[in-house]
């Protein structure tokens, strides 16, 4: 199973989970860091040995990032201890252990207060993107909310019991962190897929990167908000977002079996593009991909679906389909004539 946008590594985890050999990629540092550990084998007492040894061994952490911002987000000792992993684990982050405890302090940095023993590191936060910080630090002067003295390894602890503590399927398979339109990514492979599961970047949606600074620093990256848009795909115009795909469809179809069934979930915020479904068709079509069914996936709304990480702050919903298509030539798929019909189409299963 491959996903050339595999992002946190969900369908690469499903892959796992069924026993099948697994590829995903994506371009995001911190999207790559959290689906690595989904492809790990450790344990909780090994995660927490690899964080009390980093702790040991880093006592003064070369680089704590100063400011306002800093100051409200993170109580000092706090901010200390995540200084002391981050470095350890930036000079070595290889073992599965290693893999698993960056994984769980990216998920456990920034979230809101709970009741009870506190499930994150920050002050009150937004838990799924890191806010900016300028607005952030207003919010919370505002309230007086100062930043809440955490016990880091128990927060591990805990997070590394949730997650760590089950025995799963072996693990087979890799992520890499590249860009898809390149060659170079899907190289040296060994295998060719007959599956393919994937969620490309939502039609306008670009904040992928910015909306993880602080994950993103964490591994290594600027203590400010990253707004490059390296290795990933254009949405500088529909034609350019079309062609984008097109060529990671392409790429992908290279490293396919010739009976291969891609799928793909795709969604895009309404105000900015009127006819999604007929933008990504447009795209698998151009690299010889044939539509063999579209199905709804349903609105955002319900706190549930990837599109409702997406929607914040908007007021327009998100409408996500899912395009199930074969490779040209299978004699499985059939390419609309007409797009104005795909609406629908979609529900109506080629009726
Ligand atoms: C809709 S998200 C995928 C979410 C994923 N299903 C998950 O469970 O997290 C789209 C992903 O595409 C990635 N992306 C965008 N352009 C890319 C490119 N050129 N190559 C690889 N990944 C890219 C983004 O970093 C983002 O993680």
């Amino acid at each position: 199973m491959l996903d050339p946008f595999c992002g946190r590594g969900t369908t690469n985890f499903a892959a796992r989970m069924l026993a099948l050999p697994t590829l995903g990629i994506d371009s995001s540092p911190v999207g790559v860091a959290v689906a690595r550990a989904k492809l790990v084998d450790s344990s909780p007492r090994s995660i927490l040995r690899a964080a009390a040894t980093i702790l040991t061994d880093v006592a003064e952490p070369k680089d704590i990032p100063q400011g306002s911002f800093w100051e409200w987000a993170y109580a000092p000792e706090v901010l200390q201890s995540m200084c002391r992993l981050r470095e350890g684990l930036m000079a070595n982050a290889k073992s599965p252990a290693r893999t698993a405890l960056r994984a769980i302090i990216l998920g456990a940095m920034h979230g809101p207060r709970t009741k009870g023993a506190p499930s994150y590191l920050s002050n009150q936060c937004p838990r799924t993107y890191a806010p900016k910080p300028r607005y952030a630090t207003a919010f919370w002067q505002e309230r007086g909310l100062r930043p809440e003295p955490v016990d880091v390894l128990d927060v591990i602890e805990r997070r590394a019991d949730r997650y760590f503590a089950h025995r799963l399927p072996k693990p087979i398979g890799a992520i890499r962190l590249a860009d898809s339109r390149e060659r170079s990514a899907f190289a040296r492979l060994g295998r060719r897929f007959r599956w393919v599961i994937t969620s490309p970047p939502y039609y306008g949606m670009r904040t992928y990167i910015p909306d993880q600074w602080l994950r993103n620093w964490f591994l290594g990256g600027p203590s400010a908000v990253d707004y490059s848009q390296t290795g990933q795909v254009t949405h500088a115009s529909r034609a350019a977002f079309v062609s984008d795909l097109g060529v990671v469809w392409q790429r992908v179809s290279d490293v396919c079996l010739p009976d291969a069934t891609l799928v793909v979930r795709f969604g895009a915020i309404q105000d900015r593009a009127a006819a999604p479904l007929e933008l990504l068709c447009e795209s698998l079509g151009v690299a010889g991909w044939e539509i063999s069914d579209v199905v709804s996936a349903g609105s955002a709304g319900d706190g549930r679906r990837q599109a409702d990480h997406f929607v914040r702050g908007r007021s327009t919903a998100i409408t996500e389909h899912d395009i199930w298509a074969t490779r040209r030539g299978s004699g499985r798929g059939w390419l609309p004539q007409r797009w104005p019909c795909w609406p629908r189409r979609c529900c109506k299963h080629k009726a």
